[in-house]
């Protein structure tokens, strides 16, 4: 029997045998490609754009926690790099160390040399946000540390997340440096926040452990969580033959944005500057500043440059 489709499809090879076709066929291959690409993040939109929500008649700040699965990913540099790419283009930014006890926000913030407040000093109600120290780089910047002598547990947890409020109406953007792992910190910093940065490293365990803090935020309703995929090396994930989408699908989750290995996010802690100041043109500071303008709303296209 004759296949009706038999004319096309000669027609196609035909079409195929020609080179300017050719040409035209990879160039709609390619856009397919893009177009498929470009859908992903329709579906998964990280476009967080500033939300309405209201609070006594005033527009309340967007309220970002930092976690991860395994320690180490670079939370603290992460929390340091948004907040300073946001102050940079003024606005009013507060950044919360909430490693109880183990705190270093300070530090990747350039601000260890100053004098500092405890997030608890201002929930207990000893102090208010408006004594939170100022970023002498960043006036529109303020920090509070994490308590280092009251374990996490004896934290009040109304208290803290009516800090939060108290933040969100005072500021534009508030973020929280989470402890690592899913133990009482987690617990305190994700029963007061709806979104959520899980950041990652590229590799296998890294990215399995975010996968398990996903599910765990998913189950406790948590739906908000973007995943920023951190120290990506081209060249590694090149010779592992993974691609950051791979990274997306294991984890399951949309992403902000991925920052490279760079060495001078260790540098700038290291001379007590913040990474935007000491290097504002290295490949990792100009990530957090496009990480910054998605969170903001804006579309920019993710790249490791
Ligand atoms: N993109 C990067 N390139 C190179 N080094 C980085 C990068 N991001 C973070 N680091 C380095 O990795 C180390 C850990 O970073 P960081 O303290 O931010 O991680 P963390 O997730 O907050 O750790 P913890 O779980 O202990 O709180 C630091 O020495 C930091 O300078
Ligand atoms: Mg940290």
């Amino acid at each position: 029997m004759c296949n009706p489709f038999f004319p096309y499809v000669g027609r196609f090879c035909a079409c195929l045998r020609k080179p300017g076709t050719l040409f035209l066929f990879i160039v709609m291959k390619n856009i397919s490609k893009t177009a498929k690409f470009l859908l992903l993040f329709v579906k998964n939109p990280f476009i967080m754009v500033a939300n309405s929500g209201i609070g006594g008649g005033k527009r309340m700040g967007e309220l970002f926690a930092v976690v991860s699965g395994k320690g180490g990913t670079g939370k603290t540099s992460v929390c340091a790099g948004l907040a300073a790419a946001l102050a940079e283009e003024g606005k009013r930014v507060a950044c919360i160390d909430c490693d109880v006890g183990l705190r270093n926000l300070d530090i990747a913030l350039g601000l260890s040399e100053g004098g500092a407040l405890s997030f608890l000093d201002v929930s207990q109600g000893g102090y208010t946000l408006e004594d939170a120290p100022r970023h002498p780089d960043y006036p529109t910047l303020a920090f509070l540390t994490a308590p280092m002598n009251c374990p996490v547990e004896e934290i009040n947890p109304e208290a803290f997340g009516q800090l939060l409020t108290q933040a969100r109406k005072a500021f534009d953007y508030v973020f929280l440096d989470a402890p690592a792992g899913v133990d009482a910190g987690f617990r305190l910093v994700s029963r007061n926040t709806d979104r959520f940065l899980l950041v990652t490293g590229a590799g296998p365990a890294a990215v399995r452990d975010a996968a398990r803090v996903g599910d765990l935020l998913e189950l406790s309703g948590k739906k908000n969580v973007r995943l920023i995929v951190n120290r990506v090396d081209k060249k590694m994930l090149g010779a592992v033959s993974l691609t950051v989408d791979d990274v997306m699908d294991t984890a399951g989750l949309p992403l902000a944005g991925i920052i490279p290995e760079d060495p001078k996010v260790t540098l700038a802690a290291s001379f007590g500057h913040s990474l935007l100041r000491y290097a504002p043109r290295c490949p990792a500071a100009k990530a957090c500043r496009r990480i910054a303008n998605r969170l903001q709303g804006f579309h920019v296209p993710v790249t490791l440059r």
